[in-house]
């Protein structure tokens, strides 16, 4: 169990560097196993999700050198047609990505359905949908994705799909670039981390066109070749850095990061009252006075990512006036909510909307990290709520925060870390 033990009440002051995306990460890292060579990848976050899918990828007979905290070599070409082990993949929503690679590298899959942060239902049917349309067969047998390609192998082909979904256009992609075929994906998801992976898959010589719009062709090729890649910074790592400078007060340079993604993030933070400056790869947030009130409504990029609705509810809560949050990507995400109440916030949640009325001061007391993004939804209120907040179950936090700890350390920030027992948990 890992807890952490903020005094808030002191403005964050000082440049915080950006890390490598977790969400990219999290699917180029199963990607390798297309690839036959050594792939090594840079600015890769040191997070605990990352950590758990290089165990999964080890344990299936990859080799793996960590060159440097963020660098990493992979070489996924002794990898046995063995399945991941169930324990570990059960733990973390990306291990959905091994069905697309497995498919890929071997002609079937068969992978225990994935863990992850729970927000309702997350059903994987539009992967299912992707993978039918390649030309495999997919079953769900008692807690595994069982999927095989017909006789002649994937042949790839046309998926229209149902709901924008990250996952499903990644593991599509991944699962058709070594198919005999052409596939298009339409309804295509646009994040940044969807160009990431197209980007890695490319070079190292995928086929992919129009990664970043909605529709995505993967012409197939026989191979990839082994090369050099470097995953981009992290959107909403950046973006809780600028919602926590904007939530607490203060003057922060938010540097390694690439101010196109966080537009709408910039934008919702300027019209609440702090000065976002952008330059090349940084973003210079500073907020004097005090904030104002604004609605949100979480969308598929370009919108404003559901990842930062926990984060962008503490500067609603300090806020003058009324606020609305309505998520329109999951069921439920409003749990952190009721945390945030018993440090003064006034939220009152019904079905997928919060009315969240602004109060002058939160107040540090002990909650608890529901879920990753909930958990640094209360780092911030912690920082910015006067006396001590304790954070139990601070773990998921480090599932995509990489050195959380040390970085407002590192802009003046009073917050420390306690082990209390257990190992790693990964969510
Ligand atoms: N959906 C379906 N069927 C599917 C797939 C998705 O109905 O087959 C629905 C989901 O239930 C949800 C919506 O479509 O309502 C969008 O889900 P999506 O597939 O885009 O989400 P995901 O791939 O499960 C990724 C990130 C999440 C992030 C979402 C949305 C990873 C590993 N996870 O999840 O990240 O919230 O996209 O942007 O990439 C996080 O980092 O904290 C996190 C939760």
């Amino acid at each position: 169990m890992t807890k952490y033990v903020i005094e808030g009440g002191t403005p964050l002051n000082g440049t915080v560097t950006i890390s490598g995306a977790k969400n990219a990460a999290v699917a180029i890292l199963p990607a390798t196993l297309l690839v036959n060579g050594t792939c090594r990848i840079e600015n890769v976050p040191n997070i605990s999700d990352v950590r758990l899918l290089l165990r999964i990828l080890e344990s299936m007979g990859a080799e793996i050198r960590r060159l440097s905290p963020n660098t990493i070599e992979i070489c996924c070409r002794n990898v046995r047609e063995s399945e991941a082990s169930d324990a570990l993949v059960r733990k973390i929503r990306a291990s959905y990505y091994l069905i697309g690679a497995q498919l890929g590298r071997f002609g079937h899959a068969k992978v225990a359905l994935p863990g992850g942060c729970n927000f309702g239902p997350r059903p994987i049917d539009q992967h299912v949908k992707g993978f039918e349309a390649i030309g495999a067969e997919v079953e769900q047998l008692e807690g595994y994705v069982c999927a095989r390609a017909g006789e002649g192998g994937l042949t790839g082909g046309r998926v229209n799909l149902d709901v924008v979904s990250v996952g499903a256009t990644i593991n599509i992609m991944i699962g058709a670039t070594l198919a005999e075929g052409t596939t298009v994906i339409e309804n295509a998801a646009k994040e940044p981390h969807i160009v990431d992976v197209a980007n890695f898959l490319n070079s190292m010589g995928a086929k992919i066109s129009g990664a970043g719009t909605d529709v995505i062709k993967i012409r197939g090729v026989k191979a990839l070749r082994g090369g050099m890649y470097t995953i981009i910074p992290d959107q909403i790592e950046a973006g809780t850095y600028m919602a926590a400078a904007v939530a607490v007060g203060g003057d922060v340079l938010v540097q390694n990061v690439i101010p196109k993604h966080m537009d709408t993030i910039s934008a919702k933070l300027r019209e609440m009252g702090a000065k976002v400056t952008e330059y090349d790869d940084a973003i210079h947030v500073q907020r004097a006075g005090m904030l104002r009130r604004a609605n949100v409504k979480t969308l598929p990029y370009p919108g404003f990512p559901t990842d930062m609705q926990p984060q962008i509810a503490v500067c609603m809560a300090l806020a003058s006036g009324v606020s609305t949050i309505r998520e329109s990507i999951y069921e439920t995400r409003f749990g952190y909510c009721a945390e945030l109440d018993r440090m003064g916030a006034m939220i009152k949640v019904e079905s997928k909307m919060a009315t969240i009325t602004g109060v002058d001061q939160l107040h540090g007391c002990t909650v608890h990290a529901c879920d990753l993004r909930a958990g640094a939804a209360m780092v911030i209120a912690g920082l910015a709520a006067d006396g001590t907040t304790v954070i139990e179950e601070a773990e998921f936090i480090e599932r995509g925060y990489e050195d959380l700890i040390s970085k407002l350390q590192g802009l003046g920030a009073s917050i420390k870390r306690i082990e209390t027992s257990g190992s790693e948990k990964a969510g």
